[in-house]
Formats: C-alpha cells, sequence, structure tokens
C-alpha cells in the first residue's frame, strides 16, 4: 500500500505563505492534510465534506474548503493560511478584532473565518458592507459558540477601518 503511494505520488510546487516549497503528495490527498503536514496546524479538519469551511484557506486569493481541493492542483499557486496573517508573530487588523470583539471562542472555527473573513475584505466595494453582506459572504463558515453576531462586529470593525 505505502509503495503505491510512493509510486503514485506527484511532485508540486507552491508558495505557501510567502515560501516556496516542494511537496510529494497522493493524487488523492486533500490540500487541507498537505498542509497541516507541513505544519500548519491553524486548518482544521472539521466535517471533511465541505460542510463547515474550519479548513478554510485562501488559493490565490480565493477562500476554498482545503478539505475539498486536491493538494495536486495546489501546483504552481499561492496559499495562505491564517498563520500568514500575523506578521512576526503579531497579530492581524482582522485576528485582532476577532480577539476584540468576542469572536473566539473556543476557537476551532476561527482560522477557517480569519481566512473567509479575508477574501471576503479583498473584495472591491464602494461603501461598507451591509450586516446582510457580512453573513452571506461568511454563509461557508460554521461557528458553534458564538451566534455568529461577535464575527460579524469583528468583520465590520475591519470594513470600516478599510478604505474602499
Ligand atoms: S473540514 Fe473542510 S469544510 Fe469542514
Ligand atoms: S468559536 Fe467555537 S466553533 Fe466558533
Amino acid at each position: 500500500m505505502n509503495s503505491d503511494i510512493a509510486m503514485n505520488s506527484k511532485t508540486i510546487n507552491c508558495r505557501i505563505n510567502g515560501a516556496n516549497y516542494q511537496l510529494n503528495v497522493s493524487p488523492a490527498m486533500p490540500l487541507s492534510d498537505v498542509l497541516r503536514a507541513q505544519g500548519f496546524l491553524s486548518i482544521k479538519q472539521g466535517c471533511c465534506v465541505g460542510e463547515c469551511g474550519a479548513c478554510t484557506v485562501l488559493v490565490d486569493g480565493t477562500a476554498i474548503d482545503s478539505c475539498l481541493y486536491l493538494a495536486v492542483w495546489a501546483h504552481g499557486k499561492t496559499i495562505r493560511t491564517s498563520e500568514g496573517e500575523s506578521l512576526h508573530g503579531k497579530p492581524s487588523a482582522i485576528q485582532q478584532a476577532f480577539a476584540e470583539s468576542g469572536a473566539v471562542q473556543c476557537g476551532f472555527c476561527t482560522p477557517g473565518f480569519i481566512m473567509a473573513t479575508s477574501a471576503l475584505l479583498a473584495k472591491p466595494r464602494s461603501q461598507p458592507m451591509t450586516v446582510l453582506q457580512i453573513r452571506q459572504g461568511l454563509a461557508g463558515n460554521l461557528c458553534r459558540c458564538t451566534g455568529y453576531q461577535m464575527i460579524v462586529d469583528a468583520v465590520r470593525k475591519c470594513d470600516a477601518g478599510s478604505s474602499h
């Protein structure tokens, strides 16, 4: 079995949080497994079927469920995880807003929400998002603890502070 995997493995080159990686991956391996094996443990594996968003990362700026994204598809791509959001150990504005708004409780969903929020805030818009737009924009991410309002508050705080 292991020799089958080794025989079928593919080499991919990608950038993760600003660094170049060359990785051997099996064709059926999800990106979430590969990233966690490289130490990016912010990526949580909640449902592993694309329902909860706990495994959300950015691939070329687009938020994706890394449990459903094959690692081989990441060849030539740029990946960002929640670890890449913080600069020199300092939390990003989004991470800070989540912490200050009480949007982090058990924390299991938080890295996925941070990445989904990062993609949402990067979209061009002429005015701050409404609560409905934020809720719709983060609809792919589930949280069992916060009731979502504190997450919406955190996103609004970041949205108000960004240029439109
Ligand atoms: S673990 Fe990927 S969507 Fe739930
Ligand atoms: S903070 Fe616990 S699941 Fe969201």
